[in-house]
């Protein structure tokens, strides 16, 4: 049967581009409130495809942007997968650094052009793509409970109320979740850790006007040299996170998989060359995938005070901010990092000026077991579509759910991703290789069968 589906994926081969394009060009960036109705409308074309491929799909509600929740018929005694993914994406800006716009999917170079081609919806994509070859041929050979989201980016907010509410709708054997990357080119990938993330942003505030800096400088206090005072204590000189307790929880890596990270084929010159960058930066003692998968960091992301046009303006500003993320690793505990955070930055802040606090969003690190019949079958599929042996790997981006998924329904998550390095995605340009939607799609069709062999 897995025959018959694949060469039905390999006939849709360039038609399979089009209802990619279609889902690209919808602006669904969950953090912009104006583009709410656009999400809405994002899920309910998503929604209506899945059921003409002939699932059974519905938006569901949740406080915030709607999930898109479809199913196969199930029947007693299959393997349940639940599949999950997110139709939202992170916002295009800056927008004058896309080559083509953002929301006008463009092929060049055997690679489609959008925000969110890769992620998320590119590999949304091929996943929807398998499941309706299979439909066309009587039908999955798994119970599929496929869960969409619409707030991946935003801290998966709404998400966790809803899985708790349909636990016993959303049971299921295994998860599989596509929002990660190769290894590199020609080197597929199955994720076994993931990187947890806070997201915490301060605001120091003096007078309640930016004021004359000849008239008023040097005599009150400036809001934004507080803040750079503040924000150069989080680092010591070796790159260390200088807060207090903040490493210790850290899990440290096992010579065992420095080993295995070691001998792994990467190709850091490359790396630095796509970011034109000469060479790397970060804690001392640690190699670039030690850092990057296994480290936790304390990165400022956003940084906000005074005049920012063009030329000069002479004025002590009145307030300042700065948006500040976390990544986390195990077993550092997400809320206690908040909490540190706060604290700390309370206590060491100038008391001349007002300090503030938000926090958006938070997920915890992932660490799944590395062996055992679900991995097994998983590098079975990426071998057979992919024509490569996948590597195990860590990645240091988060997906939240993840925990979730594990906390409220008990089971683990196959971490299979399509994805490449060099995808951009977050950045100008985000881009998702034709080639890896293609044997995403034949990845996805072999999975499904495999899985069916779980129970
Ligand atoms: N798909 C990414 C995460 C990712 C990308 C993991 C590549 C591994 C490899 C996901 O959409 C993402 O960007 N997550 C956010 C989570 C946050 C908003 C809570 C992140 O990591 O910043
Ligand atoms: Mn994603
Ligand atoms: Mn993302």
């Amino acid at each position: 049967m897995t025959e018959q589906v694949l060469r039905t994926i390999d006939a849709k081969k360039e038609q399979s581009v089009v209802g990619l394009r279609e889902f690209l060009s919808i602006p669904s960036v969950s953090t912009k409130p104006e583009h709410a109705p656009d999400l809405r409308g994002c899920a309910r074309w998503l929604a209506d495809h899945l059921q003409m491929a002939g699932l059974k799909a519905d938006l569901r509600e949740t406080g915030g942007h709607p999930i898109v929740l479809a199913k196969n018929e199930h029947r007693p005694g299959r393997t349940t997968v639940l599949l999950y993914g997110h139709y939202d994406v992170q916002p295009p800006e800056p927008l004058d650094k896309w080559i083509t716009g953002p929301f006008e999917p463009t092929i060049r170079d055997g690679a489609i052009y959008a925000r969110g081609a890769a992620d998320d919806k590119g590999q949304v994509w091929a996943h929807a793509e398998a499941i309706a070859a299979w439909q066309q041929h009587g039908g999955l050979p798994v119970n599929l409970t496929m869960l969409i989201e619409g707030e991946e980016e935003i801290g998966s907010e709404h998400l966790e109320r809803f899985v708790r509410e349909n636990r016993d709708e959303l049971r299921a054997d295994i998860a599989v979740i596509s929002d990660t990357n190769q290894f590199a080119r020609g080197v597929p990938a199955i994720t076994y850790g993931l990187r947890g993330l806070v997201y915490c942003e301060v605001f120091i505030t003096a007078a309640d006007h930016d004021t004359h800096s000849g008239l008023y400088g040097g005599a009150i206090p400036n809001p934004a040299n507080i803040l750079c005072e503040l924000l150069a204590t989080l680092h010591e000189p070796d790159g260390r996170v200088n807060l207090p307790g903040f490493y210790d929880e850290v899990l440290p890596l096992s010579d065992g998989e420095r080993d295995a990270w070691r001998k792994l084929p990467f190709d850091e010159p490359g790396w630095l060359r796509n970011l034109k960058l000469e060479q790397t930066a970060g804690e001392a003692g640690y190699s670039t995938l030690e850092r990057r998968w296994g480290r936790p960091t304390c990165d400022i992301n956003g940084l906000t005070s005074g005049y920012q046009g063009h030329g000069a303006k002479t004025i002590i500003p009145s307030t300042a901010s700065a948006k500040v993320s976390m990544r986390l690793v195990p077993n550092q505990d997400p809320l206690k990092i908040v909490t540190t955070f706060e604290r700390t930055l309370r206590e060491r802040c100038d008391k001349t000026v007002k300090i503030e606090f938000a926090s958006h969003g938070l997920a915890g690190s992932v660490l799944v077991p590395r062996e055992g019949r679900a991995m097994t079958l998983a590098a079975e599929a990426l071998q057979q579509g992919f024509g490569a042996p996948p590597t195990l790997i860590r990645e240091g981006g988060s997906i939240p759910v993840v925990g979730l998924i594990k906390t409220t329904l008990g089971i683990d998550t196959l971490l299979i991703g399509f994805g490449l390095p060099d995808d951009r995605v977050h950045s100008p340009n985000e881009k998702f290789d034709l080639d890896a939607l293609y044997k995403g799609t034949r990845t996805a069709a072999v999975l499904y069968e495999k899985l069916a062999g779980l129970k």
